[in-house]
């Protein structure tokens, strides 16, 4: 078998072994189809099948009822972060919370669509190291916009602001299908599928039946949600093999790992197991404020930035890669999705300790 290493990268990210020996073994022959999935046409059977299968899943995994569409989108979260204000605005005001560059760019974007944009939390002036405690609720808002992990600063929504009757909108890329939650207050979530859900090139979206009344009918086509929510996300060619991994991904998180509890017992384990060790010592420093620290991505700094170098060339030497921290903030980060085994985790902590002692 091919030499593999510990995958700590922030997306795209490891994807469990199982899904890539799954995907290799049916790579030239397709379910008995005799061509890959990469050559099948997104009107076959047998992908429609995978499609269906796919939508079916995150429907049970989230505890979706039939008021909610599971669509299939292109552009990643970034193209999200213009049609949630194109087509949700419905004429009122849209309110995002900032909590990081993520959300930065959402809020951007709304503004570049020409819609009043209010920001009504912020932690920027704690440079986005922990969720805001104070947010402003508008029941005149559109819809109130979140980030729900930082996937950059390290931080995390534990709960959800109660927005009243305001639906809550959801950038969720880097924390969907990490636990459970309950989606009723959420109008629309979105997710770019490269950390926890399968690879790049394919976006999830999941809207309520009433969001897609407000779609306007002026916008282009391939920018209205009611036009991938009509054709169940084949009015053009999807992301096909993108969307066949996704599938897998999703039936190794409901067969093998056991569901969504327990998907989130194994994550918190992990991501104490890390964490602890940070606390417990004074040679590195997480960055994250305690209360609001991420799950999926630990980030921490060394006592001089200057061992960084040395630190990631050590790990990587160990066959850990994936360290360093975004280029907008420096310093180090573990992204520790789904796919990121416990096991993972203990070896760098014991590399940390490793190059701690040195
Ligand atoms: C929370 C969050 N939102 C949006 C994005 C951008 O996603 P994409 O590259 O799919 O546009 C990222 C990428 O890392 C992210 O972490």
């Amino acid at each position: 078998m091919a030499q593999r290493v510990i995958n700590f990268n922030p997306g795209p990210s490891a994807l469990p072994l199982s899904v890539l020996e799954q995907a290799k073994s049916e790579m030239l022959d397709f379910q008995g189809s005799g061509m890959s999935v990469l050559e099948t046409s997104h009107r076959a059977k047998n992908f429609e099948a995978v499609l269906d299968s796919a939508i079916q899943r995150i429907k049970r995994l989230l505890g979706l009822d039939d008021s909610y569409q599971v669509l299939f989108l292109q552009g990643g979260a970034s193209m999200q972060f213009a049609m949630v204000p194109m087509n949700l605005a419905a004429g009122k005001p849209v309110d995002y919370v900032n909590t990081g560059i993520w959300a930065t760019k959402a809020i951007k974007e709304a503004r570049i669509c020409g819609k009043q944009t209010r920001v009504v939390g912020s932690s920027e002036d704690a440079k986005f190291t922990h969720i805001p405690e104070k947010i402003t609720i508008n029941p005149d808002a559109a819809y109130l916009h979140i980030t729900s992990n930082n996937t950059i600063r390290g931080t995390q929504w534990k709960s959800f602001p109660d927005a009243g009757a305001v639906p809550l909108v959801s950038d969720m890329s880097s924390d969907i299908f990490s636990r459970r939650f309950d989606p009723r207050p959420f109008g629309l979530i979105y997710a770019g599928a490269q950390k926890n859900l399968g690879p790049a090139g394919v976006t999830l979206v999941i809207i309520r039946e009433d969001m897609l009344k407000r779609v306007p009918q002026d916008l282009p086509t391939m920018f209205k949600y009611s036009t991938y929510a009509e054709n169940r996300s084949l009015y053009n060619t999807p992301p096909c093999f993108s969307i066949y991994v996704c599938e897998l991904v999703l039936k190794w998180i409901e067969e093998t790992i056991g569901g969504l509890d327990r998907m989130e017992k194994i994550n918190e384990e992990k991501a104490a197991i890390l964490y602890n060790y940070i606390d417990s010592q004074d040679f590195y420093r997480g960055t994250a404020r305690p209360d609001s620290r991420s799950p999926m991505n630990v980030t921490f700094l060394l006592p001089e930035a200057e061992l960084e170098k040395e630190f990631l060339a050590g790990a990587a030497q160990a066959g850990l890669i994936g360290l360093k921290g975004h280029r907008s903030v420096g310093g180090l980060r573990a992204s520790i999705y789904n796919a990121t085994t416990t096991e993972s985790v203990k070896t760098l902590v014991d590399f940390m300790k490793h190059f701690a002692k040195r």
